[in-house]
């Protein structure tokens, strides 16, 4: 094992944590949560959470990282608090269960954009009716678990390259490419008849639909966390390749900026389309439309987009791009925790490590790809394997977000991270709200999540988001 990796500089590190946030949870998510709890109510909700909330919560795994130069397993150890070693592991934990399952979502991304691909050539549309076709694909015997298999190439592809060869080189065509087609698209949607409506609906404030703002914020927590891939051990693992002389403040501030962006961008590219939709004639009106959570994605869309005629299959290709391109990128950045994490512990080599992370996430993906098919009668607490494994991780990220912020304000003590913070030679003007935030108001918050998610998953309903 020779030194450890690093990016080349500031740029690099804030691309990499950047495309990592970037995901599923901007471009459908985002959306959906804003079209249920009052358009632009939610975005300000959202915007002051994550500015404050998410900006902390960044700093503070990024400092970590850095300063032990760990990734999330040894790090906490490493600090001098070997009784925290329970935390790496459960930070651990929480890629190591997710990663499989994401590759299944990132599977299913991979063959609608094929389906897209195929279909824009031939101008003609991938399906006429798109719940059936998502049905029959998530049914069928081998289909999800191959479109898996091929989505996890392509993250081992990467991964097996290396921090600067790899990840760094990945990031540099596919975040800039991301960028350009969402903004180009979101133009395209502003043109189109009718989208003048749908953007009031998206940014004008709807106070009736939102009459408990206690919803409305523990929506936009949750959101927020698994937005900027926060308690996964992500951000730990990615600031421990950051120079010493970079700004973590500053690196902090532009993920965030930029994750917010593109959310706020994916409103703009998916609303006025739904809502022309929805207006046109869709009997169940814009909200209950939009408001099909995991369904918006592969099968809403699907049939938005069969609405828009020839550009139809067009716009599906050019969407499905753009997804793919986000989930590849947090993709690699889950399987970088993880193998950091087998790297650092077992001292062994980064391809011996990728091997094993790799025949994990297929294994264990294997359940949730044939899910819904061949294996459909398996069931965990009554669950298919994929809601199963997504609930649980839902559950489990705050609890660990909470705890990080425990160890950092109470335990390493905040002045430390804060210290971390000004290695870089900057005066750094947040102390007093750093201190207060990390040690009262976060952990508090979060504990909110935490019940919140509890008591959904027990359906005791009332304040279930
Ligand atoms: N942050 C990503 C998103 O917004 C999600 C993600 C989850 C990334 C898990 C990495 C790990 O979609």
């Amino acid at each position: 094992m020779g030194a450890r990796a690093s990016w080349s500089g500031q740029l690099a590190f804030v691309l990499a944590a950047s495309a990592s946030a970037i995901g599923l949870g901007n471009l459908w998510r985002f959306p959906y949560l804003a079209a249920r709890y009052g358009g632009g109510v939610f975005i300000a909700v959202y915007l002051s959470l994550s500015l404050t909330l998410g900006f902390v919560l960044l700093v503070t795994e990024i400092a970590i990282g850095r300063y032990a130069r760990q990734s999330q397993l040894t790090a906490f150890g490493v600090l001098g608090h070997p009784k925290w070693n329970f935390l790496g592991v459960l930070a651990t934990l929480v890629p190591l269960f997710i990663l499989p399952y994401y590759n299944v979502i990132g599977g299913w991304v991979f063959r609608y954009f094929a389906a897209y691909a195929g279909a824009a050539f031939a101008g003609i549309a991938p399906t006429a009716d798109p719940k059936a076709f998502f049905g029959a694909f998530v049914g069928a015997p081998w289909a999800p678990f191959a479109a898996m298999c091929a989505f996890t190439a392509a993250v081992v592809a990467v991964i097996v390259l290396g921090v600067k060869n790899g990840i760094e080189r990945a990031n540099l065509v596919l975040v800039p490419a991301l960028l350009a087609i969402a903004v180009a698209l979101s133009v395209y949607v502003a043109t189109l008849p009718g989208a003048g409506e749908g953007i009031r609906y998206y940014l004008v404030p709807d106070f009736s639909s939102c009459d408990n703002i206690g919803k409305v914020m523990l929506g936009a927590m949750g959101q927020m966390f698994y937005s900027l891939s926060l308690a996964m051990g992500i951000m730990i693992t990615y600031g421990s390749y950051m120079l010493r002389r970079d700004s973590v403040p500053k690196a902090a501030v532009r993920i965030v900026a930029a994750d917010t962006f593109v959310a706020i961008l994916s409103g703009f590219m998916i609303i006025p389309v739904v809502v022309v939709f929805a207006s046109a004639g869709a009997s169940e009106g814009v909200r209950a439309v939009i408001d099909a959570g995991p369904g918006l994605m592969f099968e809403t869309l699907p049939k938005v987009f069969l609405s828009l005629g020839t550009a139809g299959p067009w716009f599906g290709l050019v969407f499905f791009t753009i997804v793919l391109f986000a989930a590849l990128t947090s993709g690699i950045s889950m399987m970088e925790a993880i193998v950091a994490a087998v790297c650092d512990f077992f001292k062994t080599s980064r391809a011996r490590s990728v091997a094993v992370v790799s025949v994990w996430s297929v294994a264990v993906g294997a359940l949730s790809a044939f899910g819904y098919g061949r294996w459909s009668s398996l069931r965990f607490f009554g669950l298919p394997p994929l809601d199963f494994f997504d609930t649980s991780m839902n559950i489990l990220t705050p609890i660990v977000a909470a705890l990080i912020c425990v160890f950092a304000g109470w335990i390493l003590s905040p002045k430390r991270i804060l210290a971390e913070c000004q290695r870089s030679g900057e005066r750094v003007g947040f102390r007093l709200f750093y201190v207060v935030m990390v040690r009262f108001v976060a952990p508090l918050l979060i504990i909110a999540i935490v019940v919140s998610e509890v008591c959904r998953c027990l359906k005791l309903g009332g304040w279930s988001i």
